[in-house]
């Protein structure tokens, strides 16, 4: 979503402003950070590293901050680093052609609605669209600051994200990324006409576009995976094999406590859905350990599922309270050492899991959608169900879907050669 942010943004400075991008800080008239604030470190890193730009910007080149943490710290940004000229909320982004000419102006609105807002064209990978359906969330799980960051949900009229993805094709992508924090609840609340008012029929809407021929989309939430989405997602040769399905906890009291809405059954029931319909998917997931009261048997149950499910892919954090946040708020903390030691416990399992997953993939074949000129003659692309394929090739390979023979594996990326 961040990555998407700075493309409009691009977009905008770029046809209204005639700002182009320049690889060199010292060179540039505008500093743009783009933040995160999902967890504690990435606003510490935003203060060291205005630290670093101030110190090696061009004297008269404008900060601004955007983002997450722009949208939940506003002011308190410039009046702690007053070298910031402008902040800038992730739901504010249509507006930064105004901000950047207002000395300390502060644009955080989460009530503005950017859902049928005509950004710009600018993409970084032009074989590869990501496209918005929908902006905020409304589902308030407890840990999490993104309610409050992006406010609330609102989808993307389905016309407006057809003709954007039609737009991307037309100029050379062949994949399309559809993006929102919580893609599966489309629909929920629009604020302007829409054909298309679920995700699964979004899907198979999009899927008539001639020229498209993988489409991903990232994050669909555990709750409203029913069957008739898990049909499509198996079903539909154009969907990609790869889904996340984000757990955060294995235990039904964790689960409830977080404001999830799901148990663990219904999890499992979920992935063994998905695993007996599409055997070739590969799933990934997030998991939250520390959370508070989180004990020892709680975390147990996570463990359980990661040995029921074997995620191809996990993305695991350990617990960080977030301001405006209801977790925030609980006792019973779980001390650091035994968060961290639990993470520990979690990765150390699941580097074992990926080794096996890695190993297995030798001597098959993956169609892989090349997109990235790499050193030494190579060249890579995604499989279609998320893997890092590298293999010899040039220019005559980029934007090319081509099977690739694995002939050999590590834990992050499998080679092989391009079988054309
Ligand atoms: N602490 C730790 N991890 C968090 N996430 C969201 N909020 C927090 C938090 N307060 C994780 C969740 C989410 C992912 C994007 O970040 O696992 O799915
Ligand atoms: Fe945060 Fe939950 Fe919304 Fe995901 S679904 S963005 S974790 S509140």
């Amino acid at each position: 979503m961040n990555t998407r942010d700075s493309e409009h943004l691009i977009a905008e400075l770029s046809n209204k402003e005639n700002y182009i991008l320049t690889p060199n800080l010292k060179e540039a008239d505008l500093i743009l950070i783009n933040t995160c604030s999902v967890r504690e470190k990435p606003v510490s890193k935003l203060f060291s590293e205005l630290g670093v730009f101030a110190k090696q910007k061009k004297p008269d080149a404008k900060i601004g901050v955007c983002g997450c943490t722009a949208s939940h710290l506003g002011k308190e940004i410039i009046q702690k680093a007053p070298i910031v000229d402008f902040v800038i909320g992730a739901r504010n982004v249509s507006k930064i052609t105004q901000v950047l000419h207002k000395k300390h102006a502060v644009a955080i609105d989460t009530d503005f609605d950017e859902s049928t807002y005509n950004f710009g064209e600018y993409r970084t990978n032009r074989f590869k669209a990501m496209v918005n359906i929908s902006i905020g969330c409304d589902k308030g799980c407890t840990f999490c600051i993104v309610p409050v960051t992006r406010g609330e949900e609102i989808s993307i009229p389905s016309e407006l994200i057809y003709n954007e993805i039609q737009k991307s094709v037309d100029s050379g992508a062949k994949e399309v990324m559809l993006l929102g924090q919580n893609v599966n609840n489309y629909g929920r609340r629009f604020s302007a006409d829409s054909k298309i008012r679920d995700f699964t029929n979004l899907l198979r809407h999009i899927s008539t576009i001639k020229g498209l021929e993988r489409i991903r989309f990232t994050s669909p939430h555990p709750l409203h995976m029913d069957d008739e989405f898990l049909k499509e997602f198996a079903s539909n040769p154009k969907i990609c094999k790869q889904i996340h399905v984000p757990l955060q906890s294995g235990s039904d009291s964790v689960l409830k406590s977080m404001k999830r809405g799901y148990t663990k059954e219904w999890f499992l029931n979920r992935c063994s859905m998905i695993r007996s319909l599409a055997p070739q998917a590969t799933i990934s997931t997030d998991i939250i350990v520390g959370f508070p009261s989180e004990s020892d048997r709680d975390f147990e149950e996570t463990m359980d599922v990661l040995e029921k499910v074997r995620f191809e892919q996990l993305f695991s954090f350990k617990y960080s309270p977030r301001p405006h946040t209801q977790a925030a708020t609980l006792d019973s903390k779980v001390p650091q050492e035994v968060a961290q030691l639990r993470l520990k416990r979690l990765q150390d399992r699941h580097t074992q899991i990926l080794d096996e997953v890695m190993q297995a993939q030798l001597g098959s074949t993956h169609f892989v959608y090349f997109d990235e000129l790499k050193p030494h003659g190579k060249i890579a692309g995604r499989s279609d169900d998320g893997k890092l394929v590298f293999a010899k090739g040039g220019e005559e390979l980029l934007g090319v879907i081509a099977p690739v023979k694995i002939t050999k594996a590590s834990r992050s990326l499998l080679e092989g050669e391009a079988q054309i």
